[in-house]
């Protein structure tokens, strides 16, 4: 990335407006709206219409050339809220209540949805690329390694594309953050990053009583009561927990941004604050990576006893520090002091935040160079759709290399959430590169040359 023929440091970014001729402010990386090639039709399926299932059905219905064939769940309320809305849409569909008979019988399907809870997503995914369909899977790709290994495995036997449901991974704001660490080297060597998801209390989910799925169907699907059912994430068969619901989105970004896994973790967990519950309710976790630059240290923790700060990641360098969120207020760059910044920066107004002069760079973004369309893109879409759009787009193009966050990526990411967990019951500091390295060597070319691919 070329630089402005006058250096720009911090003061004089922050105090006068700084003085950098159009010319010479170069646009770096920009949002931009992405050409997407909706030519095909493509047939599609989803097991598990829940909160989130109904997500991906919305923003799937957004796409161009999208056509729901079947849903497949074991509820009828899930069922039924995703006939009808789909309906709605023009979707005559299909509905199952077990995977198998619809893998079986429908036999015009492209591509299949998983948005089931985590123990059954390897089940249910391995099962969908076996019948030769296409993947989209949610994540916590599966709540144990050796699971997510067999999702892996299986996407490779078959060539058929699996895509896990690490969201950021084809976002623009995301991606546009990377670039600015990786071309504009804003925030000069990382040494540290830190990220948390904090939110208030949680409440155990009710279910409306006419919605009683009865005992033998719950029974047959693996669950042991109605609780169980709702609450799933809160125990141990089902769920890896809040460090994989939460953390493992997050963790994800730093591997993404430090461009390897982490090599040991340490960390610490509550089980106190709902003593019904069986998994920790908050987690604190510390990282260590061994970068082509050096080491840094990761600080990770999920609350789901405070809201305080809410959720966002960030990478601290000794030339500046940035801010990244799905929440785009939250996206912020501080840099050091008399570090020279890029010209495209320059006109930003910084704005007071916690104290500090921060530099809001979406905004900046923004302004450079990106078309009105792109912006529009950026501010109306669900980050879901981008994900999605990715995936429909790659299974069109029968490029499983066009993926942002295929089954090898998430695999990495698995093996170091999951790995919290015995941290925190040995209290002792797990090495986990080992087990890692089955994403690598995949990845990190590929994934680069994505990432450009969306912002060229
Ligand atoms: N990417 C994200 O930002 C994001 C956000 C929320 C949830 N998720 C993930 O989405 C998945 C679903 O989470 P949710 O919040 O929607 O849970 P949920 O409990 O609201 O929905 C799960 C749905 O799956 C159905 N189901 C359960 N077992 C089934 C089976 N064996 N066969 C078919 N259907 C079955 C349930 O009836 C329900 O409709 C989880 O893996 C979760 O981690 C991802």
């Amino acid at each position: 990335m070329e630089k402005t023929s006058e250096p720009i440091s911090r003061r004089s970014f922050l105090g006068t407006a700084a003085k950098v001729t159009a010319a010479a402010a170069l646009a770096p990386t920009v949002l931009r709206a992405i050409e997407r090639n909706n030519s095909k039709e493509l047939n599609v399926a989803i097991i598990g219409a829940g909160t989130q299932g109904r997500i991906l059905l919305r923003d799937s219905l957004r796409i161009p050339n999208i056509r729901f064939k079947a849903v497949c769940d074991i509820w009828k309320y899930s069922q039924q809220y995703a006939e009808r809305s789909l309906g709605k849409a023009g979707h005559q569909v299909n509905v199952y209540e077990d995977y198998r008979e619809m893998l079986a019988k429908e036999k015009d399907i492209d591509a299949v949805i998983v948005a089931t809870p985590d123990f059954v997503h390897a089940e249910h995914a391995i099962a969908a690329l076996n019948a030769g369909r296409n993947v989209y899977c949610e994540k916590e790709m599966s709540n144990t390694i050796e699971l997510s290994r067999s999702m892996v495995e299986a996407s490779q036997k078959t060539g058929k594309l699996l895509q896990i449901g690490h969201q950021r991974r084809s976002s623009p704001a995301y991606m546009n953050a990377l670039a600015m660490i990786k071309n504009d080297n804003v925030c000069g060597r990382i040494t540290n990053c830190f990220g948390q998801w904090n939110r208030p209390a949680q409440p155990q989910l009710p279910w409306p009583k006419r919605y009683e799925i009865p005992a033998a169907t719950l029974k047959k699907f693996g669950y042991d009561n109605m609780d169980k059912f709702m609450n799933w994430r809160w125990y141990r068969k089902f769920s890896a927990g809040p460090i994989a619901d939460l953390g493992s989105h997050q963790i994800d970004i730093f591997s993404w941004f430090l461009g390897c896994e982490p090599s040991t973790v340490t960390a610490n967990g509550s089980a106190d604050y709902y003593p019904d519950r069986e998994w920790y309710a908050d987690v604190m976790a510390v990282y260590e990576y061994a970068t082509s630059a050096g080491s840094v240290r990761a600080f990770y923790q999920v609350l789901n006893t405070t809201s305080y700060g809410s959720y966002f990641e960030r990478f601290h360098g000794d030339g500046g520090t940035i801010v990244i969120s799905e929440n785009a207020a939250m996206c912020y760059y501080v840099p050091e002091a008399e570090k020279e910044l890029p010209g495209w920066l320059s006109g930003v107004k910084p704005v007071a935040r916690d104290g500090m002069q921060v530099i809001p760079f979406l905004e900046a973004l923004a302004k450079k160079g990106s078309s009105a369309a792109a912006m529009k893109e950026y501010q109306e879409k669900n980050p879901h759709q981008f994900h999605l759009e990715n995936f429909y787009d790659a299974v069109r193009a029968n490029d499983k290399k066009k993926l942002t966050c295929p089954a090898e990526i998430a695999y990495g990411t698995a093996v170091s959430v999951l790995n919290v967990i015995p941290a925190i019951e040995k209290a002792a500091k797990v090495k986990i590169s080992e087990a890692a390295k089955g994403s690598r060597g995949f990845s990190g070319g590929d994934i680069m040359k994505t990432v450009k691919w969306i912002l060229d």
